[in-house]
This record gives structure tokens, C-alpha cells and sequence, in this order.
């Protein structure tokens, strides 16, 4: 009889990270990761055949790494977890690619794992079901009602740009360096934030969706009409040159609409899950945005009034990282779940299929 995993290896290829880490019976062992961000931020965007011969040129000298710092034998793994998608689909390929040569060739078991789950189950033991859950990263706002690890139900997506789009594109207008998400936070950190400069968009409906499309046009429009905004941004990009108090209350004023348009959606699905009986035990906002201070501090106080434990990853583990693939595999191993050696890799704006199969015992 196979017993269940506990020591379990985590592939993350899906963007511009390439990070692998080892989970043991669900504790952090060790983890490693190469960023291509510098690359990439030559072109102001993730080039994704870049993306794919990065992850292609770091994989096998991260895992010599990874298996150097832990002294650990390949052959003592119990399962080797790699993303399958959403992401960019040349990037996923290498990554799934050398995880099953390293299945096939350890003959150990795999598992292909959702990236976007992922980013929310990396929370930890502490998460208790059900939950709400709400991932923000660069190419995805969904909201879920989570009844456990291999249960995430969507609830509501954003219709057009992700949050982190949002942001990244409003640093772009102002000329700021890319990625620009953590630039706009670190200047909105010391701004002074006006609640009535953005519009909180897409609130007149009833559904849980998000649309930043108009925030990002009230972006733009406000940016072109105080373009010594732009002027600062971009000095501040080439020569470090520090921006004004008036740059970083815009920041901050941006930021306040994003961070209030997804508590209040958040709000909303709360509210729709109570008038249908269904409880919510624990609220997990995870995904790169999850780093951003005025996120965290709406979603604090969204989890005070209503008196749910918030879970929030700790900074490192809100951008992509292998701890979080591997601990998703690691929690799925222990439902019994892996994949066959033909499982696919899924490009972003397709549907995951929950194609595991429980293994034989
Ligand atoms: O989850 P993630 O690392 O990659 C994806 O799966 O997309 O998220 C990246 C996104 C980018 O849009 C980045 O600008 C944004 O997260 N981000 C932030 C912050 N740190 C990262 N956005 C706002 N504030 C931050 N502190
Ligand atoms: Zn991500």
C-alpha cells in the first residue's frame, strides 16, 4: 500500500519566476527561486519566449541547488507537484516537462497543480473550511467559496483587466518603473489617499465580478491632465530622482479605489453566502496583490467587523514561489490524488480540469 506523501517537491514555471521548494509532512524544508523581473523590465512586460528559455536555462541548476542545501536524496521524494497552468503556456511546458522526466525517471508519483489554488491554499493549517477566498495576482480577481484543497467553487472573476493588471498599468501612465505594483505601493505608502479621486467601477449590478477597465480609463484620464505626474515618474525610473508628495497621494488615492472595490465584492459574496445559509469559517486573500498595504488593510478591517480569522501570506509567499505548489501537492497527496503522465498543461483563460485520479492503493 502507498503511504501518503509527506516529502514533496513544488515546480513553479508559470510567469517569470522559475522556484522550486521542498515541503516535509507540510513544513517548509527549503525553497529556490530566479526571477527574470530585470529582464523582462527591459521590454515593460513578461516576453514569454524569453520566459520559457529562462525557466528552461535555471530548472535544472535551481533543483541541483535545491537538493544540495537539503542533502536530500531525489529518491527520497513522495510526490513532485509542478504548476499546470493558468500561465503562459511555452513557461508551463518546461516546468511539467522536467517534472515528469524526474517522475518517470525516480518512478515517484505526480501531480499537476492549479496554480491559482495554490496561491490561496499557501496560507497554511490554519485555513479552516469552508472559506472565502480571494486571489489577486496579475492576470487574475476571483473569488471562491472554499470546502476544501480540491474544492475551490468561483463565485465571481473579473470580465477584463486583474487587479494587479491595474495597478501595473496605472504605474506604467505614470511612467514608473515595471513591474509597477510595488512601486505605486511603496509611494502610496507615504500619500495621503482621496477617496473621491477613482471610481470604485462595476458596482451597480449584483453579481460578484470585477471590471478595472474604468478605473484604469479614470486613471489615465486623470494622468493626462496633470502630466508633471508623468514627467516625475519617469525621472524617478531613470534617475531615481525622489517624486512629490502630490505623485505619491495619487498612489495612494488609486491604490484606496482598488483595494475598496475588492472588499466590497468581497462584502457581497459574504453577504450572498449568508442569505443561503452557507458559512464562511476563515477568509484567505492571497496572490501578488495580497502584498499591497492598502489590500492587506481593507481586507483587516473587512475580517474585524465581521469577525473572521483573515489569513494572509507572509510578503514572499504572496508573489509566485514554489512553496506554494509544493505544499498544494503536498495537501492533495494527502486526499490520495496524482496524475497519470499525460495530464496538460492549461494556458491561461481555460478552464483546469479536476483530473486527478485517486491513487492505487
Ligand atoms: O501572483 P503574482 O506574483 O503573479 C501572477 O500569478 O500574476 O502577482 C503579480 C502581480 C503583479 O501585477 C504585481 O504588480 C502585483 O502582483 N504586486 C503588487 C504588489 N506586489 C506585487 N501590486 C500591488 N502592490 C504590491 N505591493
Ligand atoms: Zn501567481
Amino acid at each position: 500500500m502507498r503511504l501518503k506523501p509527506k516529502l514533496c517537491l513544488g515546480i513553479e514555471t508559470s510567469c517569470d519566476e522559475t522556484a522550486l521548494a521542498l515541503i516535509d509532512s507540510g513544513q517548509v524544508v527549503e525553497s529556490v527561486l530566479a526571477s527574470q523581473v530585470d529582464l523582462h523590465a527591459k521590454f515593460g512586460g513578461v516576453v514569454p519566449e524569453l520566459a520559457s528559455r529562462e525557466h528552461y536555462r535555471w530548472l535544472g541548476l535551481l533543483f541541483d541547488d535545491l537538493i544540495l542545501r537539503t542533502k536530500l536524496n531525489p529518491q527520497d521524494l513522495d510526490l513532485i507537484a509542478v504548476t499546470r497552468g493558468p500561465g503562459l503556456l511555452g513557461a508551463l511546458l518546461v516546468g511539467i516537462g522536467f517534472a515528469k522526466g524526474l517522475a518517470l525517471g525516480l518512478n515517484k508519483p505526480i501531480i499537476g497543480i492549479n496554480h491559482l489554488h495554490a496561491h490561496l491554499l499557501v496560507v497554511g493549517e490554519a485555513l479552516v473550511y469552508p472559506a472565502l477566498g480571494l486571489l489577486v495576482s496579475g492576470g487574475h480577481t476571483h473569488i471562491y467559496y472554499m470546502l476544501g484543497p480540491n474544492e475551490l467553487i468561483l463565485l465571481g472573476k473579473t470580465i477584463d483587466d486583474a487587479a494587479g493588471e491595474a495597478c501595473d498599468k496605472f504605474a506604467k501612465m505614470l511612467g514608473l518603473p515595471y513591474p509597477g505594483g510595488a512601486v505605486l505601493d511603496a509611494c502610496a505608502k507615504v500619500g495621503q489617499a482621496d477617496a473621491k479621486l477613482f471610481p470604485r467601477p462595476y458596482m451597480r449590478n449584483d453579481n460578484l465580478d470585477f471590471s478595472f477597465s474604468g478605473l484604469k480609463t479614470a486613471g489615465l484620464t486623470y494622468v493626462q491632465s496633470h502630466a508633471h505626474l508623468i514627467a516625475e515618474g519617469k525621472a524617478y525610473r531613470e534617475h531615481k530622482t525622489p517624486v512629490s508628495a502630490e505623485f505619491n497621494n495619487t498612489c495612494a488615492s488609486y491604490l484606496l479605489a482598488v483595494a475598496d472595490t475588492l472588499q466590497l465584492k468581497l462584502h457581497r459574496a459574504y453577504l450572498q453566502l449568508q442569505t443561503q445559509g452557507k458559512e464562511v469559517l476563515s477568509l484567505v486573500v492571497a496572490g501578488g496583490v495580497a502584498a499591497n498595504s492598502k489590500v492587506r488593510a481593507s481586507m483587516q478591517s473587512f475580517a474585524e467587523e465581521k469577525s473572521i480569522p483573515l489569513l494572509l501570506p507572509s510578503m514572499d509567499l504572496c508573489t509566485d514561489n514554489g512553496v506554494m505548489v509544493a505544499y498544494a501537492g503536498y495537501l492533495l497527496g494527502q486526499l490520495g490524488l496524482e496524475h497519470d503522465l499525460d495530464f496538460r498543461a492549461i494556458p491561461r483563460g481555460q478552464k483546469i480540469p479536476e483530473d486527478w485520479r485517486p491513487k492505487t492503493l
